[in-house]
């Protein structure tokens, strides 16, 4: 879950906010497109979120980690909770295919087997078997693309952010990056996509929310379109008191704010199943798809995210186990992050 709560940016010297008491909220698995003019606040939004900028006033939580109470050195554990795609890509030049994607499992501790397992399998995943040994020059710039995301989704992010992640592509390369990023999401993970695409978004019809002078003017829930005035679509505007959600959980109160183990950077992570299983996933749907004309896996992933509890429910949910968890003996309090 995400959950922005009034979250105001001021840049340094800055009389304008870049964000502007901005309220939002992102369900697990949820597809979201931000679409705003130049300038509008899409990658302030984003530079919140993987703690590039901080608020100046708001608060966020991001996976049950409420950023208030977070220490600079735990950032590189948000990070790594985060898959992060940019419009120019940020491939090392002097590595291949290969080397690119291991490399952000070898600084993380993944011992070399399973490093040698994995990457062939999220190459996989983006369709880009057998380019491991080519330099990013010798691929054109939507395979570039697929490796700058092979390389997020090497640590299984929940969350994989790609801000303007087809600005530099032709119309047909950025579909195509677009249909990797929903078969993504299909299979679970909540993608958080900036963009100027208005086919693209057209297109996807995902959740379109529209940023104007640091505010959000729109949120189409479903089947959004592509309308910076936001005014010509039909805005169903998500409230934050709506519906309870079905599937989506509220932030278990568990959760909220756990503090990262300092011996956590080091730790390997086990990637190689969960890779695994989500490519042979997304090949049956492939398969199913190809040979029946009935609706397929894929399509029926397809749906909208339900909608999450309401955020400040959530909110108040973290209020009350933080005033209980503050009102025991202090041998027995959780640890939040301070
Ligand atoms: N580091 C910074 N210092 C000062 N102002 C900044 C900084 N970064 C962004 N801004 C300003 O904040 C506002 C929002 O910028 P932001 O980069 O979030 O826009 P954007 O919607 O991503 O635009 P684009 O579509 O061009 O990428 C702009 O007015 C911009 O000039
Ligand atoms: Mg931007």
């Amino acid at each position: 879950m995400i959950f922005l709560d009034n979250v105001s940016k001021y840049y340094p010297h800055e009389k304008v906010p870049a964000l502007d008491e901005v309220t939002l909220h992102i369900a697990p698995k949820e597809f979201v497109f931000i679409v705003g003019a130049s300038g509008a606040g899409k990658s302030t939004l984003i530079k919140m979120l993987t703690r590039e900028e901080k608020p100046s006033y708001g608060k966020i939580i991001v996976g049950g980690i409420d950023y208030d109470y977070m220490k600079k050195r735990h950032i590189p554990h948000i990070r790594r909770r985060l898959g992060v795609v940019f419009q120019d890509f940020k491939l090392f030049p002097n590595r291949t295919v290969y080397e690119n994607v291991a490399f952000t499992l070898e600084i993380v501790g993944v011992p070399t087997a399973e490093i040698k397992r994995t990457v062939p399998k999220v190459l996989e995943l983006v369709g880009l078997s057998g380019k491991e040994n080519k330099f990013p020059h010798e691929l054109s710039g939507g395979q570039r693309q697929r490796v700058a995301i092979a390389r997020a989704m090497a640590r299984q992010p929940k969350i994989l952010i790609a801000d303007e992640p087809t600005g530099n592509l032709d119309p047909e390369n950025s579909i195509e990056i677009m249909r990797l990023l929903e078969e993504i999401n299909n299979f679970g993970t909540t993608i958080i996509v900036t963009t100027h695409d208005e086919k693209v978004v057209n297109l996807l019809k995902k959740r379109v929310v529209t940023i104007r002078d640091g505010k959000i003017i729109g949120d189409q829930v479903r089947g959004g379109h592509y309308d910076l005035d936001a005014s010509r679509t039909k805005i169903e505007k998500r409230s934050l008191g709506a519906q309870p959600p079905k599937a989506a959980p509220a932030a278990p109160v568990a959760q909220v704010a756990p503090a990262p183990a300092p011996a956590a950077p080091t730790a390997p992570i086990k990637h190689a199943a969960p890779v695994a299983a989500q490519v042979a996933a997304m090949k049956a749907a492939k398969t199913a798809k190809v040979s029946a004309a009935q609706p397929t896996v894929a399509k029926s992933a397809l749906k909208p995210a339900k909608p999450s509890a309401s955020g400040s429910a959530v909110l108040e949910q973290m209020r009350r186990a933080k005033a209980a968890d503050e009102a025991k003996p202090v041998a027995k309090r959780r640890k939040f992050i301070h």
